[in-house]
């Protein structure tokens, strides 16, 4: 039901504390990680995994594995920035928005591209136990079943969010906006996918550097975004509005 709102109100700051809390809990953990062992048993998936298990190892689909993964969240990082600028119509007057909302498809594309190839890697890995079937329906088993089927769920969700582009018209612009913003819950799945299926990311490398890098980015993205009030908002994204908000 339409309702016409005159007063000036704020965004509930609530959601943002909580993704504020809770990567801040995951940086804390990065730092807090304990070190290998020695003795400890091999990464499930890993060449010795693979070793233990007498199964083939496929070095040339880890490292394509690996080089996809990377590109993937870079471009997945840059899209959301994108979608960000363009929701709160920054640098309006500098770039064309159509430029914008192109970069913005073009880079969403590609990620989930990428994306899509590093989980196809996966079905050529014998150690991975992963088919067709446990490629495309997550959480149904093979080996790190959860840490797998966040990273699967999470392009998924990725991929709807974009095809909800079609039905923008029948859900209406305001309504379609709410399934868009699923995006931020495509990048945490993703990001928990990243960060609980191998150790990597939870020592102190580069990669984990970037890693958080990439996060700490989508972070502030979204807190700019959810915190200016709902007025500024109307008034900078909907220019000319009447006020009225569904
Ligand atoms: C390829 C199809 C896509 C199209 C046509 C598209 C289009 C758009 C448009 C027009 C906006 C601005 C909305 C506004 O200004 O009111 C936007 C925002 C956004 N997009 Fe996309 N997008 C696509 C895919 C994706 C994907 C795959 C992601 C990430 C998983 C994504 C993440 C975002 C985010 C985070 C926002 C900001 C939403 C907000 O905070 O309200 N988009 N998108």
């Amino acid at each position: 039901m339409a309702v016409v709102r005159t007063g000036r109100r704020r965004a509930a700051p609530g959601l943002a504390t909580v993704v504020a809390l809770v990567f801040a809990a995951a940086l804390c953990s990065l730092l807090l990680a304990p070190h290998a062992v020695a003795d400890a048993p091999p990464i499930p998936g890993s060449p010795l995994d693979a070793y233990d298990k007498q199964v083939p190892y496929d070095v040339g689909a880890h490292k394509l594995a690996r080089l996809a993964a990377l590109i993937a969240y870079v471009l997945m990082v840059a899209t959301v920035v994108l979608g960000v600028v363009l929701r709160l119509r920054f640098m309006q007057r500098a770039v064309n928005r159509a430029t914008f909302y192109g970069a913005h498809t073009t880079l969403a594309l590609s990620a989930m591209i990428f994306g899509g190839i590093h989980g196809l890697t996966f079905v050529y890995q014998p150690v991975w136990q992963i088919g067709w079937t446990r490629l495309a329906v997550p959480f149904t088993g093979g080996v790190q079943r959860v840490p797998v089927g966040l990273g699967i769920l999470g392009v998924e969700l990725a991929v709807a969010v974009a095809c909800s582009v079609w039905l923008q018209r029948r859900l209406g612009y305001h309504r379609w906006l709410r399934v868009h913003q699923l995006a931020y819950v495509s990048f945490g799945l993703i990001w928990l996918h990243i960060f609980l299926v191998h150790p990597e990311p939870r020592h102190l490398n580069l990669v984990s550097v970037g890693i958080a890098a990439g996060a700490g980015t989508i972070l502030l993205a979204f807190l700019i975004r959810a915190l200016p009030s709902r007025s500024r908002l109307r008034r900078r994204a909907f220019p000319g509005g009447t006020g009225v908000v569904e």
